[in-house]
């Protein structure tokens, strides 16, 4: 197993450190009265606001003895500066530079959330606010959800799902379906989603209006992944079609990236796919099959109320596997 240090992707980690950390969720998960007390500090940096990952995080650290402060910037704690080489003679007093170098002084790691900027792609691409962050960090810093990727949340659903298919998870069918959202959310979940499927040899179909595709660098992550796992990748802009016969379907919304830089436009375009939506008509058609997604979900505009309140739904236990997945990754990086 490799060393963790900073955590920005799965992708980036071996198959060793992967495997290790499913096992370890899963055992964590086996054991939920487990406590150790590993007494190490951790530094919680939420740049956007969070109620899963934030409140877990904190559950998991108080379970294996860590000690935990949650910093919320321009909340009871500055707001960071951090553009280089500007005279900072406006709001912000502190530079992202000195915050994490401190921060970096007191704590044994840091977790960080900072999402993408959702209006330029190549920064977005590159992680270049949360690699601003490692460029400063002196200990290592675990994402929270940064602009492309939310390992913390793959590992939790990747757990999951081994639990729900009892470790025969390829060539199970998981359809990553788009929804409507009012707001063009961030690309880090349904990446993070489709990278850690195809790593579990699963027949993914990415279920997506013309204009919504993901990223090409990670579908062509996930397109090894499944080529080395015995799965596959596809893509379709038939919802319904997608969906039948599917084992999972993993409900997201995400802005479209065809105009990232063009909010009025894409949101134009978006409103004319309204009825891509998850309904209890649309699960009755798959094989057995399961609802999750990540949280928070707008009711009657992503999913119906009798899908998440039926016995098809597995997004309150998909956010159970948060907190141990969470203790997996403390528990490698602390002990
Ligand atoms: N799924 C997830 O990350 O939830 P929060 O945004 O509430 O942390």
């Amino acid at each position: 197993m490799d060393k963790l240090q900073h955590l920005l992707t799965w992708a980036e980690r071996s198959n060793a450190d992967w495997e290790h950390h499913l096992h370890a969720t899963q055992s964590h998960r086996d054991t939920p009265g487990m406590r150790k007390n590993l007494s190490r500090c951790l530094g919680l940096v939420f740049f956007n606001p969070s109620l899963r990952t934030r409140t877990s995080m904190e559950v998991a650290a108080a379970h294996l003895g860590v000690h935990v402060t949650t910093i919320i910037p321009g909340s009871g704690a500055w707001q960071f500066e951090w553009r280089d080489g500007v005279v900072m003679d406006g709001k912000e007093p502190e530079h992202i530079r000195e915050a994490i170098g401190v921060l970096s002084r007191y704590y044994d790691a840091l977790g960080v959330r900072i999402f993408a900027s959702g209006s330029d792609l190549t920064m977005d691409r590159n992680e270049t606010l949360f690699r601003g962050i490692l460029a400063s960090a002196g200990v290592p810093v675990i994402n929270l959800e940064s602009a492309f990727y939310h390992p913390c949340q793959a590992l939790g659903d990747a757990a999951m799902l081994r639990e729900h298919f009892g470790g025969a998870t390829r060539g199970q069918k998981l359809v990553i379906a788009w929804c409507y959202h009012p707001k063009a959310l961030p690309l880090a979940v349904p990446h993070s989603a489709l990278l850690m499927a195809s790593r579990l040899g699963m027949d993914v179909t990415i279920a997506r209006p013309e204009g919504f595709d993901l990223d090409a660098s990670v579908m062509d992550r996930a397109g090894a992944f499944a080529e080395d796992n015995g799965g596959s990748v596809s893509i379709s802009a038939d919802l319904a079609a997608a969906v039948r016969g599917a084992s999972v379907l993993y409900a997201k919304a995400w802005g479209g990236m065809r105009r990232y830089a063009d909010a009025d436009g894409e949101a134009i375009v978006r409103e004319q796919h309204r009825q891509w939506r998850v309904t209890e008509e649309l699960m009755q058609t798959m094989n057995d099959g399961i609802f999750v997604h990540c949280l928070p979900a707008r009711r009657g505009v992503v999913v119906d109320d009798d899908v998440l309140d039926g016995h098809q739904a597995r997004h309150l236990l998909q956010a159970e596997y948060r907190l141990h997945a969470q203790k997996a990754i403390l528990d490698t990086l602390l002990s």
